[in-house]
């Protein structure tokens, strides 16, 4: 039995103390939670490109390689990943989101509205948890009143996943095929203008994807499209209702929303991390890891490495240039990074232009954010003035 390095657990009480340590001391450390750990940023992306030893495929997979439950394109390595990849790419593409912009806004107004008009909300279960569901239902082209069977579907995925039960994780993804069939054969009688009907009319080596390509593809968008962009709406009302000033300064500056929201979810990390199998005997800074062993990459903690950003513990909204890690390295950097950038801009700007000023009222919520795979918000009440 391998002796752990340290205890992610208790590192979360003070974690940017813990992660510090952690690059300085011991850069590749064990724990039985997480298995092997890289904490500095150079080691995420040399990791992250590194996919021939360290897989995306998931441990438990079907051996005999066949697509079967697996998330499209997430789930697979290069060369698989590669074709999935460049077909879905169009999809997010500049020309897809300034289509898709004013339906966007559209959104974003109302619910904005109606959060503002409330006075005094819980931010979260009022608007942060609701709304990019909202927004990838309606990227996508499906019910947005469906958010709540989406999110507890969703729940169950990363219930599966973080419990590592094979069997939780089939049945939640049989709900899930449950659920995207009706639409798929709905859309095939009647195609609509949206990315569900898109996907039906693409080929891959001339071929239509199947029922089975296409269920994992929407369940993966649908899954991974709202729960870190929650996490992100939280983390970014929460900083700007806490920090009067910046939040002034975006309100006179609209121009400066998109690099601000770079930056202040660098500094504090949605996504805390994402996990590899090691798939062959391999040495890293001197620690010996085996073919099987799990390892994490430590977003959070890369992102605060100081041999990559001056000043790393501040969050200095200006910050150029600003290479962080919050959607990712490699090749399976996030896809729905232009759609995520493109929701957190406009629902920021919309909320900035109609208030003189917005901050928390009650108790300050007690932070708990390293869970994986994203922050758990805890919920926090706001006040709008208009
Ligand atoms: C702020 C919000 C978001 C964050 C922080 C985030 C973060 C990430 C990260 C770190 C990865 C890389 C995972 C890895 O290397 O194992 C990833 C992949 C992915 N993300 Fe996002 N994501 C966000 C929003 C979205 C949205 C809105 C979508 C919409 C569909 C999306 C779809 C995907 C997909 C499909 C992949 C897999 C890409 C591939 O394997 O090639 N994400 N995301």
């Amino acid at each position: 039995m391998r002796q752990p390095d340290w205890d992610p657990a208790k590192a979360r009480a003070n974690r940017t103390e813990a992660y510090d340590r952690m690059r300085q001391e011991c850069p590749v450390a064990f724990s039985s939670q997480l298995g092997w750990s890289v904490f500095r940023y150079a080691d995420v992306v040399a990791v992250s490109a590194d996919t021939a030893a360290f897989s995306n495929v998931r441990v438990n997979d079907d051996a005999t390689g066949s697509i079967k439950t697996r998330s499209i394109p997430l789930e697979m390595d290069p060369p698989e990943h590669t074709p999935y990849r460049k077909l879905l790419m169009p999809l997010f593409a500049p020309d897809k989101m300034r289509q898709f912009e004013p339906r966007l806004r559209a959104l974003a107004e109302r619910d904005i509205g109606r959060l503002i008009d409330a006075g005094e909300a819980n931010v979260v279960s009022r608007f942060a948890d609701p709304f990019p569901v909202r927004v990838i239902c309606a990227f996508i082209g499906w019910h947005e009143d469906e958010w709540q069977l989406i999110k507890s579907m969703s729940a169950d995925v990363r219930k599966a996943m973080l419990e590592r039960s094979e069997a939780d994780l089939c049945a939640a993804h049989k709900r899930w095929s449950d659920y995207i069939a009706p639409t798929l054969s709905a859309r095939r009688k009647m195609p609509a203008d949206d990315a569900t009907s898109w996907l039906l009319a693409q080929h891959l080596d001339g071929r239509p994807l199947s029922e089975l390509e296409l269920t994992n593809i929407l369940r993966l968008m649908l899954v991974a499209g709202h729960g870190t962009t929650t996490a992100s709406f939280g983390l970014l009302l929460f900083y700007l209702a806490t920090h009067p000033d910046d939040q002034q300064s975006l309100r006179d500056k609209p121009e400066q929303i998109a690099p601000a929201i770079e930056e202040i979810l660098r500094w504090s990390g949605p996504l805390s991390t994402m996990q590899r199998t090691v798939t062959k005997d391999t040495g890293l800074h001197g620690r010996q890891l085996k073919a099987g062993d799990r390892l994490t990459l430590m977003y959070s903690a890369a992102n605060r490495d100081p041999q990559q950003f001056p000043d790393a513990d501040k969050c200095l909204l200006g910050r150029r240039p600003n290479r962080h890690l919050i959607f990712g390295s490699g090749v399976h950097t996030c896809l729905g990074a232009s759609l995520a950038r493109l929701e957190l801009r406009v629902a920021l700007e919309e909320l900035l232009k109609r208030t003189r000023r917005f901050s928390l009222t009650g108790t300050p919520p007690a932070t708990n954010p390293d869970i994986w795979p994203t922050a758990d918000l805890l919920p926090f009440t706001l006040h709008f003035e208009r």
